[in-house]
This record gives C-alpha cells, sequence and structure tokens, in this order.
C-alpha cells in the first residue's frame, strides 16, 4: 500500500499543507526544527491513531489554535482508494474512515500500516526494558485491534492497584479483585505477545543472517515475567500461573508499594552466538540487531496482512553504514518509503533516485522529483477552508 496525499490543518507548525506523495520514495530534506519528523508524525498518526513521540493528542494540536486535523488517502495493493482524517481538539479526537465516522480512534486500526524507525530504535538493544515493551505494543497493537483495547484496559487496572498499594492498611479484598482483573487483561496480552514472539524471532534471525553474511546468529528469547505454562498442560494453566505468581508477589507488592509481576515487565533478550548483546554486544552488533528487528516488522506485517507497510525513517540514514543502508533499501522491494534528513548525501541520492524530494522550511514545503525535472508548488494557505472541515469532523 501506499500513501498518495497527506492534508493537514494546523497540525504542530503547519498552518495547512496539501502534499502529494511519491508511491515509492518520499525524501523530506530540511535544517533542524523546520518540520520534517511533523509530517512522519501526521503519518503514522493516520496509521495508529496516536502520536510516536508524545501520549498527549493535544500537542499536536499547532500553537494558537483549537484544532488540528491530519487527512490521508492511500491506496491498498487490490487498488481500492482509503481515506482516513483524523480531528484532535483540547479534550476529543475524532476519526473518519472513507467519510464514517469510528466510535474510537483504535478503530482506524488495520486501514494503513506504518513502521517507524528513529535512531531511538537504534537503540533498543541496550536501552531498558521499557523501550522493548513499547516496540512490542505498537507492533501487535497495529495487528490486533483487540490487544490495544486489553492493554488499555491492564493498565488501567494496574495503575488503580499501583494506588492502592501506595497507602496503608490495605483492603486485601480489594486487592484480590484487582488481582482478578489483572488476570483478565494481561492473558490475552500474554498470548498475542507469544505469537509475535515467535514470528519476529524466526524473521529477524533469517534477516540478520543476510545482513552478516551468515557469519552470525542472532536468538530472540521472550523474557516474560509471568512464566509461561507448558503447551497442552490443563491442569496447571497461564491463568492459574499468573494468580499463583500475585499471590507469591503479593507481600513484596505490599512492601514495595508497587505490582512487581506481570505483562508490564516483561522483556526480551537478544543474544548472538548466546551472547546476551545488551550488555555484551559491539555498538555494530546492537545495530545490526535492531535493524533485523524493524525489517522483520515489515515482513511480519506483510505476512500477516497482505499489504505491504509504509515504512518512516526518521533520521536514520546518517546512522547506519553504507552497507546496512544498501541492504536496508534492496531488502524493501515495494515498499513505499519516507526519509527525512537534513543533508542529502551523494551516496543516499543514489539510493533514491526517481522518487520526490521536498525541502521543508518552517512548516512550508516545496516538492520535486529526485532528479529536478519539475518543481511544483505544494503548499496553499486557506484558513476558511480550514475552519470548514474541522466543523464537519466534530459534527
Ligand atoms: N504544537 C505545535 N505548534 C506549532 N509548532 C510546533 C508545535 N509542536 C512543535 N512545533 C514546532 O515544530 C518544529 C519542530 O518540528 P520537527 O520536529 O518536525 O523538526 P525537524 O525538521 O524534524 O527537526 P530535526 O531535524 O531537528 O529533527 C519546531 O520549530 C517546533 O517549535
Ligand atoms: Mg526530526
Amino acid at each position: 500500500m501506499y500513501i498518495k496525499e497527506l492534508h493537514l490543518d494546523n497540525f504542530r507548525n503547519y498552518d495547512h499543507l496539501d502534499i502529494n506523495f511519491d508511491p515509492k520514495i518520499n525524501l523530506i530534506l530540511g535544517n533542524n526544527a523546520q518540520g520534517k519528523t511533523n509530517i512522519l508524525e501526521a503519518i503514522y498518526l493516520t496509521s495508529c491513531g496516536k502520536s510516536f513521540r508524545t501520549s498527549k493528542d493535544s500537542e499536536m494540536i499547532g500553537f494558537g489554535a483549537n484544532f488540528c486535523r491530519v487527512g490521508v488517502k492511500a491506496e491498498k495493493s487490490n487498488g481500492k482508494e482509503i481515506k482516513i482524517e483524523i480531528a484532535i481538539s483540547k479534550d476529543k479526537k475524532a476519526a473518519n474512515v472513507d467519510g464514517i465516522p469510528m466510535k474510537k480512534s483504535t478503530d482506524i486500526l488495520k486501514n494503513i500500516y506504518v513502521v517507524s524507525f528513529t535512531p531511538e530504535d537504534l537503540r533498543i538493544v541496550k536501552d531498558e526494558p521499557e523501550k522493548r515493551r513499547r516496540f512490542l505494543n505498537r507492533e501487535i497493537c497495529q495487528l490486533k485491534g483487540s490487544y490495544s483495547t486489553y492493554l488499555s484496559l491492564y493498565r488501567r487496572v494496574l495503575h488503580e492497584r499501583n494506588t492502592l498499594l501506595k497507602g496503608n492498611n490495605i483492603d486485601r479484598g480489594l486487592l484480590a479483585s484487582y488481582d482478578e482483573e489483572l488476570v483478565k487483561y494481561g492473558l490475552p496480552l500474554i498470548k498475542e505477545r507469544i505469537f509475535f514472539y515467535e514470528k519476529v524471532a524466526k524473521i529477524s534471525k533469517s534477516i540478520h543472517e543476510d545482513i552478516t553474511g551468515n557469519k552470525e546468529s542472532l536468538k530472540i528469547t521472550y523474557e516474560p515475567s509471568i512464566p509461561l505454562a507448558e503447551e497442552g498442560n490443563k491442569t496447571r494453566t497461564q491463568k492459574d500461573i499468573f494468580f499463583e505468581e500475585l499471590e507469591k508477589s503479593r507481600e513484596a507488592d505490599i512492601r514495595l508499594h508497587h505490582t512487581t509481576k506481570g505483562p508490564h515487565k516483561d522483556d526480551i533478550k537478544l543474544s548472538i552466538d548466546n551472547v546476551d548483546i545488551r550488555h555484551y554486544g559491539s555498538q555494530g552488533q546492537q545495530r545490526t540487531a535492531a535493524l533485523a528487528l524493524k525489517l522483520a516488522e515489515v515482513r511480519i506485517i506483510r505476512d500477516e496482512t497482505g499489504e505491504s507497510p509504509i515504512l518512516l525513517l526518521d533520521d536514520v540514514m546518517s546512522e547506519l553504514d553504507s552497507e546496512r543502508q544498501s541492504y536496508m533499501i534492496d531488502s524493501l522491494g515495494s515498499v513505499q518509503l519516507f526519509v527525512t534528513t537534513t543533508e542529502l548525501y551523494e551516496k543516499v541520492k543514489d539510493s533514491f533516485k526517481g522518487g520526490k524530494v521536498f525541502n521543508i522550511s518552517s512548516g512550508a514545503t516545496k516538492a520535486k522529483e529526485a532528479d529536478g525535472s519539475s518543481n511544483k508548488e505544494e503548499i496553499s494557505n486557506n484558513k476558511e477552508r480550514i475552519k470548514k472541515n474541522l466543523e464537519k469532523i466534530f459534527k
């Protein structure tokens, strides 16, 4: 699939933007703080219903405005067009798919698939477990809408349970009822994580072998906080084990004032030839493993949905050496790429021949074909039209 058009109103530093993309390669060029990442953030928003850099939706509203709006038109692999619109006000978020209002913003999932790749992702291997869990949650949310619902329910109960644990004279009856709910919402998370891990482990191992020319072998292991049930064991199910673990850790939870066991404490272990690369890997090994993980995501989405996801590469090209850059570009096939960079290096230019280049300067955009043959303005500013669009969405 690919994104044909993006329309922004009052989004971050864009008053208004209408932009047409290339089906394959889109290079977004500009100095720092001009609005390059803002464009990727807008695309991501139409895929996942939230930003990749803030959990506060209202931060995306342009300074001084009351609403923002993002719209995309995309084409699926079967040639069908789809339009997604999201509007955000200070306290509300509304989404439309092909003009039909969605009940929840997560209802837009499973329309547009994106994989984002930032310098932060390159550090995923050595960062704290929370970053790896976030990777996991984001990817599974795209593939499975119900995961996103269970995740927010789980987080709500976890928050309530932790609030209870912070107090004195704990109501044990209430604690037990939170345990029931933690297990109820946590079990589907464990189940989906097992499924995703198995795929990601297999695919990233093979990508990693390709990148390293079979010199190294990457192994990914799921390190669940709640031990996994033996397959087919009906007498001690995953549910039984989850309850047992909460029971065992209850006194520690009370003493430490937080919930010490559960999917919110899971991790992934990455090792090469049985050496844990989080602690012992070289920077190169850690980056190659991160690249393999990201490319595995692209493949998993393609396998599971039949659609090639859109790849957003934010500032990441300059962090990869030329070998890894070429591997990535060559292995992507028909994936639509969005690449932000402050400088168009000769090397990058060669890899991206034939695409479109957008020069960004303070939230204004000019686009031209990568070969420089045409140079058309892609921006217009029409406050009246913005107002009408927003009124339509919030009606
Ligand atoms: N809600 C907002 N309203 C208006 N402007 C905003 C808002 N949020 C961020 N900005 C502006 O957007 C700009 C940053 O945009 P962005 O992060 O896309 O930059 P960038 O081109 O990717 O820069 P870099 O190369 O440093 O990554 C800053 O000038 C910031 O002040
Ligand atoms: Mg940026």
